[in-house]
């Protein structure tokens, strides 16, 4: 069973939530959290009902209060103080109000694999992806998280360990895309201050997908959920003004370099997808 992700040292932060001036680079400011146990933090997630938004909305729910931002309407589970807010990403106003009031945003909608590049891609994660960012830093928003993918650089030979820093082989054009969305990212960073995240989700699937038990050679690049949901909770906690990390779980066989995300904001991924379900490698 999942269970709560936590990070080191939240005991000792009781002061509100906060933004506050520190030097760095230029000398803009960016989010240091202060608090994850008196006052949540105001998440926005947009795309919170796809496959990844289900998994991971539950897990997040106690270290945030949360608005959930969707084209489609969510059934919100009862007994929670989220918020849903309709709203279409290629819609820049309805984003602009999704974002007001909200501390950090998640930005999960998209067109998640490859698709028509005019019709899909170009207004979702090119249009859409622009809306998001820009609307988050008009409303105050200082640190956002962007939902990239394994597939930048899915054309290295399966098995060489990749890490962050090598240049990126997309997979497909819906991979380009979200190479688009890390160069943007680094640009709301370095141009405006902002703290950006990337988090290039390796193969992501929930505890039950019957995928995990039928496709073992997918093992090295499985996410689980609440492995994601820690390397979001941290990146959240941390103060770091950019990453690009690798959201992949402690599988046996991997090949995705962690270990910036693990000095950065101390990630530290517990699933490992041939132990949890009883395939070896
Ligand atoms: N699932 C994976 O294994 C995986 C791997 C790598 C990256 N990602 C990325 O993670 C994110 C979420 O992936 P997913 O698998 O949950 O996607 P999904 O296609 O299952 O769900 C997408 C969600 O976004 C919403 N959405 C779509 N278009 C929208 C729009 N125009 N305005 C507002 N909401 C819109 C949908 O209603 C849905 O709730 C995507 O950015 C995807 O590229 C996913």
């Amino acid at each position: 069973m999942p269970r709560r992700v936590w990070f080191p040292g939240a005991a000792f932060c009781l002061c509100p939530w906060a933004i506050y001036a520190k030097p760095h680079g230029n000398g803009s400011t960016f989010l240091k959290s202060r608090d994850f146990v008196m006052n949540r933090p105001k998440l926005l997630i947009t795309g919170p009902g796809g496959r990844v938004g289900t998994q991971i909305v539950p897990l997040l729910r106690s270290h945030f209060r949360l608005r959930l931002a969707d084209r489609n309407p969510l059934p919100i589970a009862a007994g929670t103080d989220d918020e849903f807010v309709l709203a279409d990403i290629r819609d820049f106003s309805a984003l602009q109000r999704a974002c007001e009031g909200m501390d950090v945003m998640l930005h999960l909608a998209a067109v998640s694999d490859e698709a028509d590049f005019h019709s899909q891609l170009l207004p979702m994660n090119i249009v859409g992806l622009h809306n998001a960012f820009e609307a988050a830093r008009l409303a105050g928003i200082r640190k956002v998280l962007f939902a990239s993918t394994g597939q930048t650089v899915l054309h290295y030979p399966p098995g060489q360990p990749v890490g962050p820093e090598m240049p990126v082989r997309p997979w497909t054009v819906y991979a380009c895309t979200k190479v688009f969305g890390e160069a943007l990212a680094r640009y709301y960073s370095d141009h405006f201050g902002l703290s950006m995240v990337c988090i290039r989700i390796c193969w992501f699937q929930g505890y039950d997908s019957p995928l995990l038990k039928t496709q073992p050679e997918m093992h090295p690049k499985w996410c689980s959920p609440r492995d994601l949901t820690q390397l979001i909770v941290k990146c959240i906690a941390s103060d770091i003004r950019f990453g690009l990390f690798f959201g992949v779980s402690n599988n046996a066989g991997r090949y995705w370099d962690i270990s910036n995300a693990q000095t950065a904001v101390g990630y530290q991924p517990e699933d490992d997808a041939a132990k949890l379900f009883g395939i070896q490698q």
